[in-house]
């Protein structure tokens, strides 16, 4: 069920109106929908039902303590890519049990805290990694588990950006090397090899690249097994689309469906690191209408947010939907550029909407609660916008706006 809805032409967030929020809260703002999040998470545990699994939500898709937090409470676990976001985790009551981390250049402290915390996973990503995570571990007299991000070079077929499982990308080991790699963890003290990951992109709308990779695994699989080295969990990554305009991505069960299915009666674990298909449809960016200019070749709606606080159309030319938040408003309709007030040309949030709009409307963008918020800056000293978490009729500012001060915290002027 969509927790955005229209009743009486009034845009809604859960049983809240999205304009008596706005008005509450000011604009921009990040609108969350704590019953989206609570379904989206469901269908991946309802499709992993009576298997061995642990979904570990990718916090770089939305990293706001409190969807930590909602979803730590239905027992999700965490994919970290940083010490920050591992912080996160622990500060939203997350079980570190539960924690893989990610990321092609952790640090030695980052592995130090992780280990600290007895956290479930290192992925690596390369065999100097291994070798550090082995003597940071040596160093506190304890084992590190570790599993090997293997490249399956295949094409997702998504955006060139957010690919990252081909052979040209930067991520992980390709299969000889992850041959290699094992062998050496297996002769290390420090090290207990448990699994084997890989994550071949974002936002795939087939079925097929992830069984071609999940095939790529699983023959590996099986010759670690044959050197004596037995695996305890298969880490598919993230990576399912979803729609944002007219994409058609399998749902949430036929994906799983088809791995357990290939996986057949292996017993392996199965972990996923699954963040836009949790979070994006669980949020909205709402922004207002300042001025309306038409010039020779535009329509423009200025408004609000900006390209600081949603990168997605300017970096990737992501198309995102835009709704009236009142849809019985009037005002001029026409094919509108819906643009922010950053100095760059590139700083918009859709061109040519149809919208009919009138100085002071409000419009909210759909899709936003991935990648949203978590890529925002404060690009022309513009302060990040404030999130609120809708709970059926209770609205939670669970991140303030930022002030002047929070955007100068740490600067300071030459001494006289
Ligand atoms: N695991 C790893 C190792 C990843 O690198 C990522 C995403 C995920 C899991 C989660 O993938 P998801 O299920 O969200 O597709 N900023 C881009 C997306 C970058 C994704 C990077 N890695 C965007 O806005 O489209």
């Amino acid at each position: 069920m969509d927790q955005f809805t229209y009743r009486d032409d009034q845009l809604y967030a859960e049983d809240m109106q999205v304009a008596a929020i706005a008005e509450r809260f000011g604009t921009p703002c990040y609108i969350y929908s704590r019953a989206a999040l609570e379904a989206r998470f469901k269908e991946y545990q309802d499709a992993l039902a009576g298997a061995d699994h642990l979904i570990c939500y990718a916090v770089k898709a939305n990293s706001n303590l409190a969807v930590l937090d909602v979803l730590g409470r239905m027992g999700a676990g965490f994919d970290i890519v940083s010490g920050g976001e591992m912080e996160r985790v622990i500060a939203a009551g997350g079980d570190p049990a539960k924690i893989v981390f990610s990321g092609v250049g952790k640090t030695p402290a980052e592995m130090a805290r992780a280990l600290d915390l007895d956290i479930a996973c290192f992925n690596l990503e390369s065999a100097q990694e291994l070798e550090v995570l082995a003597e940071v571990a040596a160093d506190k007299n304890t084992v590190a588990r570790v599993s090997v991000r293997v490249n399956p070079d295949v094409d997702a077929q998504t955006h060139p950006y957010i690919s990252t499982g081909l052979r040209e990308n930067k991520f992980g080991v390709n299969t000889d090397e992850a041959m290699a790699v094992y062998r050496r963890a297996a002769e290390l003290p420090a090290i207990e090899v448990v699994g084997i990951d890989c994550h071949i992109g974002s936002q795939l709308t087939q079925i097929s690249p992830f069984i071609d990779a999940l095939k790529r695994l699983l023959a590996l699989v099986d010759q670690l097994a044959a050197e004596g080295i037995t695996l305890h969990h298969l880490d598919l990554g993230g990576g399912l689309g979803v729609c944002y305009k007219d994409e058609q991505p399998p749902s949430v069960a036929e994906y799983i469906g088809a791995v357990r299915a290939e996986l057949g009666d292996r017993p392996l674990q199965l972990v996923f690191e699954p963040g836009r298909s949790i979070a994006a449809n669980a949020g909205l960016l709402v922004t207002r209408v300042n001025y309306l200019k038409t010039t020779e070749a535009h329509h423009f709606a200025l408004v609000d947010a900006a390209m600081n606080d949603m990168i997605r159309p300017a970096l990737y030319q992501a198309w995102l939907d835009i709704r009236q938040v009142d849809r019985g408003a009037q005002g001029q309709t026409a094919q509108w550029d819906v643009v922010g007030p950053v100095c760059e040309t590139g700083d918009f949030l859709g061109k040519e909407r149809e919208l009919t709009l009138a100085p002071g409307d409000l419009l909210a963008l759909s899709g936003a609660g991935a990648y949203g918020f978590t890529m925002s800056s404060n690009y022309n000293t513009r302060p990040r916008a404030a999130e609120i978490m809708i709970d059926g009729d209770q609205a939670h500012v669970v991140r303030a706006r930022e002030v002047f001060e929070d955007m100068v915290r740490g600067e300071c002027r030459l001494p006289e």
